[in-house]
């Protein structure tokens, strides 16, 4: 499904919309650290800046002998200028996959709205930094900003967007959703204006690159892409023992020979930075991905062409790479004395907590039976247990004064 055929923007949001939790009258009224590490400005590839593809890149690169998994990953996904996100826009029918807010404009709204209920707990601050990591085709910030121009314009007041976004053609196809509303974009959150900040990030930390590591006789080990005699990428594993086993949660360390643990650095440092943010400023940060509640071994990279699995070493940069986030890591490293974390709670929880069936009802109201119905799948793909509902998690840190957010309420 794609947004553009099945959801017509503008509908009227809900106003009556009534959480099945104390959410308070805002909603009734409806009315540090780099984010990117040091790594990001790809500088160790200069000598390869003639290279029109990523395949002649990799090729180049694996030359002076084999990479990380982490470091194939890195560049696939995000090398700013032959990277898979920097050369297209993968979303849709059309494309290889389909996010939340591409299935449905209520996604979208609902997190708008939960962000203005939101900054209402946080006391209404004059100016509140509304963040988004990874905001693909802009669809959720242009649905959220939507329905809180009909139903929160006072949240709407006090917000400057600020979204970060790594592909310049994505960073197009955003400026078009979001006609109309000052946008400011960042390569990372070191340049977002000070101040409180609530952050979106949907289906962002999936995309950071993650390391392979293998329980072998001489330890944890890493491994590792080559290119073979017969010039295709091959998966190995370095002999030495990893010094990122320091990263493996205890329980994983002590996991038997031949089991893979994947680790993501990158992950845990923005998970540090906003952290950091959120101490020094206050706020919220909502993480919604697929991937697991605690620390696990098992191998979850994979390569997404056209709705369908791909050979991850097959044509390197033509499929989504992104592997299961770990939100057991990401909760470690993004709460501290003064930040908590709520959740994981899983998608269908989280979203029928914040009324997306009252939603569907009344965006359902007074249209054709054919369009009634389509909005009761788009419901069932986000919510259902078997779809998106439950793989897809969703997690809050908050600043500690804050009570426990609509959402999460058990
Ligand atoms: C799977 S898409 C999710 C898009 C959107 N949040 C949605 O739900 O439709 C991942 C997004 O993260 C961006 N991205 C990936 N790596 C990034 C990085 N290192 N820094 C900033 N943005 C990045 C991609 O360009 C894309 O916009």
């Amino acid at each position: 499904m794609d947004s553009e055929e099945t959801t017509p923007s503008g509908s009227q949001i809900a106003v009556e919309l009534n959480w099945s939790e104390p959410v308070g009258s805002a909603l009734a009224l409806l009315e540090d650290g780099a984010l990117i590490e040091d790594d990001d400005d790809f500088a160790e590839y200069e000598a390869y800046m003639s290279v029109q593809n990523l395949e002649e890149l990799i090729a180049l690169r694996l030359e002076s002998g084999p990479m990380a998994v982490a470091e194939y990953m890195r560049l696939i996904v995000a090398h700013p200028v032959l990277g898979y996100y920097a050369t297209r826009d993968p979303f849709g029918k059309a494309g290889d996959f389909v996010t939340a807010p591409e299935v449905s404009q209520m996604f979208g709204e609902l997190l708008g709205l939960w962000c203005a209920h939101v900054w209402g707990l946080m006391g209404s601050p004059k100016k509140v930094q509304l963040v988004e990591l990874g905001p693909g085709r802009g669809t959720l910030m242009a649905d959220a900003l939507r329905a809180c121009g009909q139903a929160a314009p006072s949240f709407l007041q006090a917000v400057n967007v600020h979204l970060i976004e790594v592909s310049p053609v994505l960073r197009e196809k955003q400026k078009n959703a979001m006609s109309g509303h000052p946008v400011q974009w960042h390569d990372s959150l070191n340049t977002v204006p000070e101040g409180p900040m609530i952050l979106l990030a949907n289906e962002f930390f999936d995309a950071m690159p993650v390391h392979q590591l293998v329980k072998t006789q001489n330890g944890w080990c890493e491994r590792q892409v080559y290119r073979a005699k017969d010039g295709g990428l091959k998966f190995t594993v370095d002999q030495r023992p990893s010094p990122l086993v320091s990263f493996l949660h205890p329980q994983v360390a002590v996991s038997g020979l031949g089991s893979i643990a994947e680790i993501s650095p990158k992950s845990c440092a923005v998970a540090r930075a906003i952290r950091k943010r959120l101490d020094q400023f206050g706020g919220v940060a909502l993480v919604i991905d697929y991937g697991h509640e605690t620390s696990a071994t098992g191998e979850t990279l994979q390569a997404i062409r056209h709705h369908q699995p791909h050979d991850i070493l097959t044509h390197p940069g033509s499929a989504d790479v992104t592997a299961h986030v770990d939100f057991g890591a990401v909760g470690r490293n993004i709460s501290n004395r003064s930040v908590q974390v709520s959740g994981p709670v899983t998608q269908g929880f989280f979203l029928q907590r914040l009324g997306i069936i009252e939603r569907a009802a009344t965006l359902a109201k007074a249209q054709q039976p054919e369009r009634q119905r389509e909005i009761a799948r788009q419901v069932e793909r986000l919510t259902a247990v078997r779809e998106m509902g439950e793989l897809f998690k969703v997690m809050v840190a908050a600043s500690k004064n804050l009570p426990v957010l609509p959402g999460f309420v058990p």
